[in-house]
């Protein structure tokens, strides 16, 4: 076992270097950290597809070109730190390799942007090669398939890394505004009075995405959609909405509050679930005849706890749905009053993570035409993510660099996610079609929260 790793990785390895993710985010995410100043040691790149340094440096040049443009001097100091190691996971010449690609260095980062399959080879092949000693593992999710899967996997990592050298990605936890939840709620002290089961009514939670599967067909229907968004990102905003205040600001106080959240949580029954299925998803590549998996699911979730207690909380995440945006709206209870029941909403609490990040306080007013009438309005502070902020693949990555493990699932939290999802999924409920571009089956309005679905609207606000 190695000890804690307070200190910088010295050479940044991923795994998977040729694969989609590493096209789509990491080359992207590793050239915003050179240009950062962030990253100025060895960068390893590992795949098996027979090619050399100059065809990686070529997908790199590629990558950023169609994600998020080249800089040409950040780029240029990449490819100084980039290198290529080529062979197979099974082959413990590839871990030779790689060892002596990485020299001196004491402290790598093994990044394993790869199928979770392959995750207890890479890993038991790096240990072999003595390329674990003083060495931190970030791992891409899914982090199992069910909880019992998600043990076993630990155990095999366990055998070579403690926890703490562990580092399990959730990436929406690199999100500025998603980070943002935590301040918004225990930097400021006037939301707390009535965070509470005692003034809230419900929580809502959409993560709605306009678009299919795009060619991850194969890696879709293997998950559905509670285990690609819900059982991680998902939860994570739960909890964020949820955990009481940390009483420090260190990872292990914050993973803390949040593991208490998913331990109040109620295991999910059949009928707290709907399920749906675009119309057409049976004929993408890679989606095996007649699948029965999910890209769409509604749930309804209670958190067992002193705060929250019988508070409904509402979960919708689906592909192919009318807009791409991620909203919470949490609702209020009336007021006991007779100027309420004229007004058309009670009030609420709005969060938005994406495509713009929005945080709205929602009230009634009079009409300024016609005192009868009473408007609903929003008080709101809203702006869209400028060039240069961070992404959150860069935030995660720096993060785990330096030794950071705010940002990334615990073990307990994983487990205890599965344990809440599990039955359900294992139930096999039924599989609903709906129309692309539309909100769902329409059963899902059988799990429609009291005042109905929010649906969020990106246009505005
Ligand atoms: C990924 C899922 O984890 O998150 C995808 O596998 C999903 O299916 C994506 O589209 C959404 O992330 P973001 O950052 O684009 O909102």
């Amino acid at each position: 076992m190695n000890s804690p790793l307070p200190t910088e990785a010295d050479a940044l390895v991923f795994f998977g270097a040729t694969g989609d993710l590493a096209y789509k985010k990491i080359f992207p995410s590793l050239q915003a950290m050179v240009k950062r100043g962030h990253l100025n040691v060895p960068v390893i790149g590992v795949a098996k597809a027979g090619w050399g340094i100059e065809q990686l440096r070529e997908r790199a040049r590629d990558s950023l070109e169609k994600h998020g443009g080249l800089d040409p001097d950040a780029f240029a100091r990449l490819l100084q730190l980039l290198r290529y190691v080529d062979g197979d996971y099974d082959d413990a010449a590839t871990f030779a390799a790689l060892r002596k690609a990485l020299g001196t260095a004491q402290r790598p980062m093994h990044y394993l942007a790869i199928p979770p399959a392959l995750f207890a080879t890479v890993v038991e092949q790096l240990a072999a090669a003595g390329c674990t000693q003083g060495a931190r593992v970030v791992v891409e999710k899914p982090f199992g398939h069910d909880r019992a899967s998600a043990v076993a996997l630990n155990e095999v990592l366990l055998r070579t890394l403690d926890e703490s050298h562990i580092y399990r990605i959730d990436h929406y936890l690199g999100k500025s505004p998603v980070h943002n939840m935590l301040h918004f709620r225990f930097a400021n002290g006037f939301l707390e009075p009535f965070w509470n089961r005692g003034h809230i009514q419900s929580v809502q939670i959409t993560m709605a995405e306009d678009f299919g599967v795009m060619g991850r067909g194969g890696f879709y229907d293997a998950n559905g959609t509670v285990r690609d968004v819900v059982q991680n990102h998902l939860f994570q905003l739960l909890c964020h909405l949820a955990m009481e205040p940390p009483v420090r600001t260190d990872s292990e106080s914050i993973r803390d509050e949040k593991i208490k959240v998913l331990r109040a949580m109620r295991t999910l029954a059949p009928a707290d679930l709907v399920r749906g299925q675009f119309d057409g998803y049976l004929d993408e590549p890679g989606v095996a005849a007649g699948s029965r998996s999910e890209t769409f699911a509604a749930l309804r979730l209670y958190v067992d706890s002193w705060r929250w207690m019988d508070v409904p909380f509402y979960i919708r995440a689906g592909k192919n749905l009318p807009v791409t945006c991620t909203e919470l709206m949490v609702r209020l209870k009336r007021t006991p009053s007779v100027y309420s029941a004229h007004s058309p909403a009670a009030n609420h609490v709005r969060m938005r993570i994406s495509p713009d990040i929005t945080l709205a306080i929602g009230m009634s007013v009079v009409s300024p035409r016609d005192e009868a009438i009473s408007l609903p309005v929003e008080m709101l502070a809203s702006r869209h993510p400028g060039a240069g902020e961070m992404d959150a693949y860069e935030r995660v990555l720096g993060d785990a660099m330096s030794g950071d493990a705010t940002l990334f699932a615990r073990e307990d939290s994983v487990e205890e996610a599965w344990r809440i999802v599990d039955p359900v999924l294992a139930a096999d409920t039924p599989v609903q079609p709906y129309a692309v571009h539309s909100w769902g089956p329409a059963d899902a309005q059988r799990l429609a929260p009291p005042g109905g679905w929010h649906d969020p609207v990106p246009g505005n606000p």
